[in-house]
């Protein structure tokens, strides 16, 4: 096996367990998609829905953050999840602080939570955090006062539930139904927080049919996978493919980046090419969570081409995180 997680290290994490709802239901933290009902994803991708207008026109706008702080903490990088957190919260006329990790006093030794509480006492009320270790987002959800909401906006290869929302905005703008859809995801499965909170998202949503085309030594631990078809083989994992998601490969968590291939040898084995695209339906839709590298596990011309949504996952990732700020504010206790 080639860098596969620290099965380990994620099971102890995953000891950690707080609530996600309010004791009335309302969702208060975004920490993973599992262990949330149908009604509240749905009624997420509507909210998102009615935040998104036409291209040129002045975006949305909801005052309903008004006088909060929303603090991004973002302890990996992010162009996409960072940016559209930003101006989600400034569209809802939220205060925002964002965090630079580089210049913070981690770089000096202090922990994690130091820092939520140092925030805290500023009367943040809002932190969305991404970090490379499994379990921070819910350690932190366990430890701040009962007004204070956790977005998890990316969590090692783990969870990243604002995608998993975005991509299910995305899949149900263009398909009728979760429930008879053929998804093939294709790439570094083993180390993909976004597969596996995609895969949770369509489970709950009554799909069945998710194919995961992993190259050998990048396979899924099953545990976290349960109903789907899990293979080495691309071409037959695409025939019929109603929504193509292309993943890269995840450098940064792979120790042992000999054994990978070459970017060449790569396109030709596992890339989305167009002569594997015409394998799929003629509706299919193509998505990548991005960064993508263009070449490597998708062709420049598909990511390009009539088939490709990219650019509209990151519209509606914008109108997601608009849509989770507004519903965890609606829950917020009262001190
Ligand atoms: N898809 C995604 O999380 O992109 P960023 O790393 O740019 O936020």
């Amino acid at each position: 096996m080639i860098g596969a997680p620290d099965a380990r290290r994620t099971m102890d994490q995953e000891t950690i367990h707080c609530e996600q709802l309010t004791e009335s239901g309302q969702l208060r933290h975004l920490l993973k998609l599992e262990g949330l009902g149908a009604p509240i994803i749905l009624d997420l991708l509507n909210r998102a829905q009615s935040y998104i207008r036409p291209a040129g026109q002045r975006p949305a706008r909801d005052n309903c953050l008004h006088g909060r702080t929303v603090a991004n903490l973002f302890f990996e990088a992010s162009t996409r999840t960072r940016a559209s957190f930003e101006l989600a919260a400034k569209r809802m006329s939220a205060d925002v602080l964002n965090l630079d990790v580089n210049t913070s006093s981690r770089i000096k030794g202090e922990s994690i939570l130091d820092t939520i509480y140092t925030l805290q006492a500023m009367q943040a009320d809002i932190f969305v955090v991404r970090d490379a270790s499994a379990g921070i987002p819910e350690l932190i959800a366990t430890k701040v006062e009962p007004h204070i909401s956790v977005l998890n906006a990316g969590e090692s290869d783990v969870s990243h539930p604002t995608q998993g929302l975005l991509d299910l905005l995305t899949i149900r703008q263009h398909k009728s139904t979760f429930d008879d859809l053929i998804v093939t995801i294709i790439g570094d499965i083993a180390h993909s927080r976004v597969a596996r909170s995609l895969t949770e998202g369509l489970r709950i949503l009554g799909n069945s049919d998710v194919r995961l085309v992993a190259p050998p030594g990048l396979e899924p631990n099953p545990a976290y996978y349960p109903r789907t078809h899990v293979t080495n083989e691309i071409d037959s994992a695409i025939e019929g493919a109603d929504v193509l998601v292309t993943l890269r490969i995840q450098r940064e968590r792979i120790k042992e980046k000999s054994s990978l291939m070459t970017n060449h040898e790569y396109l030709k084995q596992y890339g989305l090419t167009e002569k594997r695209l015409a394998l799929a339906r003629p509706d299919v839709i193509v998505m990548h969570p991005g960064p993508m590298n263009r070449d490597v596990e998708i062709a420049g011309s598909v990511a390009d081409g009539p088939r490709s949504v990219i650019t509209q996952q990151v519209t509606n990732g914008l109108a997601v995180r608009m849509a989770i700020l507004a519903a965890v504010s609606a829950s917020r206790i009262e001190s």
